[in-house]
Parts: structure tokens; sequence; C-alpha cells
């Protein structure tokens, strides 16, 4: 599902960030990308979600080189993959509602279909209330968790997330994680940035590890089992 080989990324001007990754993610399996901060968790992820494009070496995502794809061809590809910005990147100027149902407006879905699919994802994960709220008026909490409502309500068949449990407590943080893991077993490819502990030991059973080691490396830990089955806390 995403073929990584001998690739090299950097920024415009500036040094490599990570050197010579080479790993496979099979489809349908659940990663956990870890690293200290500035490993390049957020570079790695911004280029399977095609931001941009390696130094050398080859990304594939659904068995196409992205390299050679066209430009006109990536928002297609794209809109098969969801993602969770550490920066969330909602639209201030609409809704929750219009916020979380963007991706499905885009995809051209009729509009009552959407409505009825934003407001019971809203609903599940217990923004009901905050549908027609303006994304200002949120709490970094919810912030994030439109943001993942936003990136699953597509269905996509790759979810890369980063940190996305990062400002919510404890029992949100549960309830994202399960949601993500209900997308997981239903085929979803998932790959999530985070250091944080308590997740890397609820889950170290059932996800594999993509580590950056800091110095433009990745160490590759397998999975114990297919699929993750997490249990809400
Ligand atoms: N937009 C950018 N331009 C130049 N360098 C960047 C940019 N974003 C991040 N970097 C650099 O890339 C390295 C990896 O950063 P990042 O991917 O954000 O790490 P992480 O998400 O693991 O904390 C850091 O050294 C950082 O300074
Ligand atoms: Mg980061």
């Amino acid at each position: 599902m995403i073929q990584v080989e001998n690739v090299d990324l950097a920024y415009p001007g500036g040094p490599v960030v990570l050197r010579g990754l080479n790993f496979r993610l099979a489809a349908g399996s659940f990663h956990f990308l870890t690293g200290k901060s500035g490993a390049g968790k957020t570079t790695l992820l911004r280029a399977l979600y095609l931001d941009h494009r390696p130094e050398s070496g080859a990304i594939r995502m659904f068995g196409e080189d992205i390299a050679t794809l066209p430009h006109e061809a990536l928002p297609a590809l794209r809109r098969r993959i969801g993602v969770v910005f550490q920066d969330f990147r909602l639209l201030d100027h609409l809704t929750v509602a219009q916020n979380v149902g963007l991706p499905l407006t885009v995809a051209g879905i009729d509009a009552d279909k959407r409505d009825r699919n934003v407001a019971e994802l809203l609903d599940w994960v217990g923004l009901g209330d905050k549908a027609g709220t303006y994304p200002p008026r949120l709490s970094g909490g919810e912030k994030q968790q439109v943001a993942i409502a936003r990136a699953v309500i597509g269905n996509p068949s790759i979810l890369l997330a980063d940190e996305p449990t990062g400002n919510v407590d404890a029992e949100i943080g549960g309830r994202l994680m399960w949601l993500l893991a209900q997308l997981n077993r239903q085929g979803t490819t998932t790959l999530i940035a985070t250091h944080d502990q308590t997740l890397l030991r609820d889950y170290a059973t059932q996800a594999g590890v993509l580590h950056l080691d800091g110095k433009g490396g990745v160490v590759q830990q397998p999975i114990m089992s297919a699929h993750l089955s997490a249990t809400v806390s």
C-alpha cells in the first residue's frame, strides 16, 4: 500500500532531513511513527500525503510511483488519503459541520447524504452540539476532534495522523483511538505519529512501529498481529 525505497527528504535549500528511508506498510496495517521532536515525523507524513516530493528514491502509494504521476493526478490520489495535520488546518470561515463535510463536498457526494453522515459522525465524536460553531470558538481538543472527523468521513484507504491525541485528555484520546481502530478494522492502512508513551504501551502488541532514529534513518518493528483491536476505556 505504501512503499518507500531509498528516499531522501529535504526542504528547499535546506539539508537532507531523512536519508535512505526504506520501509513498506502492508494494506490494512496499523503503525505508529515515533522519534524525538525534530526527527522528521511531520516531514515524512507530508511526503506520504504528496505535499512534497522526495529528493531521490521512490515513494509508491497504491502501487503508483508518485514521482512519475502528472500533477493533475494528485488530487484524485489524495482523496483516498485521510490526513490529520498537527496544526489541524481547519477553515475558520466554515462551520464545524462544513469543515468535516468538506471531503464529501469535494468528492461530489449528494448534499443530503453528506449532511446525514456528518451529523452522525459529529454526534459520535461528541461534537453534535458544535456543528454550527466556527473553529476560532473551539478549544484545542475540539479542533483536534474536528480534524480527525474530517480525515475519516470519506472512508479513506490510507489514514495519516500527526500527533492526533496531543491536545486531548485521556478519555477523549481513548475515543479517538477507538475511532481510528474501527477504521483500521475496515481495512484502512493507518500511520500515526506520536510520542505518547501511554498510547504506545497500550497498543504495543497490536501495532507496528516505524521509529525515526533522529539521524535520518528509520527502524521498522514488525506488527505482532495483523489488525488493531482497541477497546474503549
Ligand atoms: N518548512 C520547513 N523548512 C525547513 N526545514 C524544516 C521545515 N519543517 C521542518 N523542518 C526541519 O526538518 C526537521 C524535521 O522536522 P519535523 O518533520 O517537523 O520533525 P518532527 O515532526 O519529528 O518533530 C527539523 O530539523 C526541522 O527543523
Ligand atoms: Mg511533528
